[in-house]
């Protein structure tokens, strides 16, 4: 093997950046040439390529968001966009793929190699964290963090006005940001799309919560367990109590990285290379138990990754 190509794609994570390096450093160390892709798998499409050296890493370690930029690519869902794609890889010569991103991007990643054969080691880096394989993708850990701060300084105010607040962080389809946020930031309530929830029974327990002294409260809510917005209304409604509502939305995308998620995008980038080395056909790289492990990209896919739900009752347990 002497060439492969690097992109990351779907949503941005903090600490892709560290995996691009680790991808870029590791094969050069082992004499192979990386060719960086722009804007996921449109740039793939599209011939927006260079080759990648030492130096175009350099200093990014640190950094939140990706040098290579992402997309959600549409056009890769057509068997046409991936044909394209294809003409690319004959084009510069790859003969295998690093992607660094979310359940879409390995799907259509895990196409591709079907169609056309070529390697592919992937990468999770989503904040989400509900990639299957893998006990933390990139970022989650970063995002928690920035959740946990926010919900610290809402915590100040909300003590001070005696409030009841809405933290909505992200988590389309899991829970798994509000539920780490939520135990560690001390959360009344967590209100996750896993778990079904009723407005009354969150009243319920905030009401019970100020009948024996408590004079604010902080639910944290998963956007996919409903609006934030929606959800205060109703609790105004019903309790009478002043409710108020922030959505930290893509804040939590941002920012530099954590130590852990540089340290894991360092180990699961160099594995990725060594995987590829080996002749991988297909794999994610992840971590599990503490160890760097790889699994069958279709294995990853066909598994939904849910939380932890002994984790979510203690938060629950703990908010009494
Ligand atoms: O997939 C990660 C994620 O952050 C989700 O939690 C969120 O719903 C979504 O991306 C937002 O995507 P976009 O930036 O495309 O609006």
């Amino acid at each position: 093997m002497q060439r492969i190509g690097i992109l990351t794609s779907g949503g941005d994570s903090p600490g892709m950046n560290a995996a691009i390096r680790a991808v870029v450093r590791k094969a050069i160390y082992h004499g192979l040439e990386v060719i960086g892709i722009k804007r996921g798998f449109n740039g793939f499409i599209e011939g927006d390529m260079e080759p990648m050296r030492l130096g175009s890493v350099a200093d990014i370690i640190h950094r939140g968001g990706t040098i290579l930029h992402t997309a959600r690519s549409e056009q890769f869902k057509t068997p046409a966009g991936r044909a394209k794609a294809w003409e690319n890889v004959e084009r510069f010569g790859l003969e295998g793929l690093v992607v660094i991103g979310g359940d879409g991007s390995f799907t259509g990643a895990g196409i591709f190699h079907q169609e056309y054969g070529l390697p592919v080691a992937a990468i999770p880096g989503t904040i989400d964290n509900d990639i299957s394989g893998t006990d933390y993708s990139i970022g989650f850990d970063t995002a928690v963090n920035t959740a946990v701060d926010a919900i610290n300084k809402i915590r100040d105010t909300a003590t001070s006005h005696e409030r009841t607040f809405i933290v909505e962080v992200m988590g389309r389809d899991t829970g798994f940001i509000a539920v780490a946020a939520g135990l560690a930031g001390g959360a009344e309530s967590i209100l996750i799309p896993e778990y079904p929830y009723s407005i009354e029974e969150v009243c319920h327990k905030l009401c019970k919560g100020y009948r024996r002294g408590k004079l604010h409260s902080i639910i944290v809510v998963a956007e996919g367990a409903g609006s934030g917005l929606e959800i205060g209304r109703q609790i105004k409604e019903h309790t009478g109590f002043d409710t108020k509502v922030t959505i930290l939305g893509h804040l939590q995308r941002g920012g530099t990285p954590t130590a852990f998620d540089r340290i894991l995008a360092s180990q699961l980038g160099a594995r990725a290379v060594e995987l590829l080395m080996q002749g991988a056909t297909c794999k994610m790289v992840g971590m599990t138990a503490g160890k760097i492990v790889e699994t069958d990209l279709d294995r990853v896919l066909g598994q939904k990754k849910t939380v932890d739900l002994d984790v979510y009752r203690l938060a629950s347990i703990l908010a009494i």
